[in-house]
């Protein structure tokens, strides 16, 4: 029933994208690792099964003193600078997280932050990009289909509304297939072409998008008519307000505590970020605003952290991808959540005209 149980166990943990490594209670030697810890430490489970712990990292002594933490307290340990041997960086400090395992003691290794990253650990990165690779090129599969259809189908339609539904359609195919080409190539999303973009124009074609799939949403825009060109790529632009508006319309429709969304542009002076010596202004403003219930309190800490959600068909990227995609501006993102009221605001920097 155990021995079940565990094989059980091991096959959850086996797919978890987070390195694990099974330690035994008596005398320390390793019993077992996931396959994520296969590919992070670069060497096989067969290799490492019953290997000492002096395998996982030439200066054992906090790892020794973290385990022994745990079959004192019988609780969880958290420890932070830990040696571990990882294959790409005999010297990586980790992060360590560990806790019983009935006799054994269950580490959960993590890589520290790397400095300038968007506060996600190159694990998480690892993790996301090849999700982001795999999900790309199965979505380009139905994708030439749904365009065909949509082709098809517009030689059926007169009304205008009816064709503004569908060239949407063939539009957003378009520049789905323009992302899933990017994601496949480099398993993320790559910021590359850099250009002046009106983001109303983004905006109001997000806005449409969203409204087409929920009608009963009543979207607000509330723009600023001489805000200048943000300097973007207006596919990455487009992608960052989708999933904004896309949160926003699922916390409402999934706790039916709102029903507005409101989406609104302004000129914010005073805000800047240090670029690489020199410091670049922020002046735009864009902001996503829900009247939905709020964000969970226990989400807030980790809000931009791969895999956190709390949707029962959730994937908790979407925040990981507008962060990401934000800072590849140079840009800023800010949140304040209360029950009814949600803003999510970007700063952007302008597109500089040269002069004429
Ligand atoms: N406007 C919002 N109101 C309330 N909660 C929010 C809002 N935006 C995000 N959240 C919370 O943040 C979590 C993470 O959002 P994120 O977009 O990263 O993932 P997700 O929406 O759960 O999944 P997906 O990968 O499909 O986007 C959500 O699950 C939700 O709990
Ligand atoms: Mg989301």
């Amino acid at each position: 029933m155990i021995e079940a149980k565990n094989t059980e166990l091991r096959a959850l943990m086996d797919v978890l994208p987070i390195a694990i490594v099974i330690l035994s209670g008596d005398d320390r030697s390793v019993r077992w690792i996931n396959n994520h810890a296969e590919l992070w430490l670069q060497k096989s489970r067969l290799y490492f099964v019953g290997k000492p712990i002096s395998e996982l990292s030439e200066f054992p002594e906090k790892l020794l003193a973290l385990t022994g933490r745990v079959i004192e307290t019988s609780g969880a340990v958290i420890a932070e600078d830990v040696p571990v041997h990882r294959w790409d960086d005999p010297e990586a400090l980790c992060h360590v997280t560990a806790f019983p395992a009935g006799d054994d003691v269950a580490l959960i290794l993590r890589q520290h932050r790397r400095a300038n990253m968007t506060g996600n650990s190159d694990q998480d990165i690892d993790a996301v990009e090849s999700l982001g690779r795999m999900l790309a090129h199965e979505l380009k599969n139905p994708l030439a289909g749904i365009k065909g259809a949509a082709q098809l189908l517009s030689t059926e339609i007169t009304s205008d509304e009816g064709r503004e539904l569908i060239s949407l359609i063939t539009t957003e195919t378009d520049r789905i297939h323009r992302l899933a080409d990017r994601m496949e190539a480099f398993g993320t999303i790559a910021v590359e072409a850099m250009g002046p973009v009106n983001i109303h124009t983004v905006l109001r074609q997000a806005r449409l998008l969203a409204q087409s799939m929920n009608g009963n949403i009543i979207f607000e825009e509330d723009y600023d008519p001489s805000l200048p060109d943000v300097i973007g790529d207006q596919d990455a632009l487009m992608q960052i307000s989708l999933n904004l508006i896309k949160n926003a319309v699922e916390a409402i429709a999934h706790h039916k505590t709102g029903n507005q969304i409101t989406l609104q542009t302004s000129y914010r002076a005073g805000v800047s970020r240090q670029e690489t010596g020199r410091l670049q202004a922020l002046p735009v403003e864009i902001k996503f605003i829900d009247n939905g219930p709020g964000i969970p309190p226990h989400i807030r800490r980790q809000l931009f952290q791969p895999f956190v959600t709390d949707k029962p068909a959730g994937r908790g990227l979407g925040l990981t991808l507008v962060s990401k995609l934000v800072h590849a501006h140079g840009g800023m993102i800010e949140t304040k959540s209360k029950p009814g009221r949600t803003v999510f605001s970007i700063l952007l920097p302008t597109y500089q005209y040269e002069d004429m």
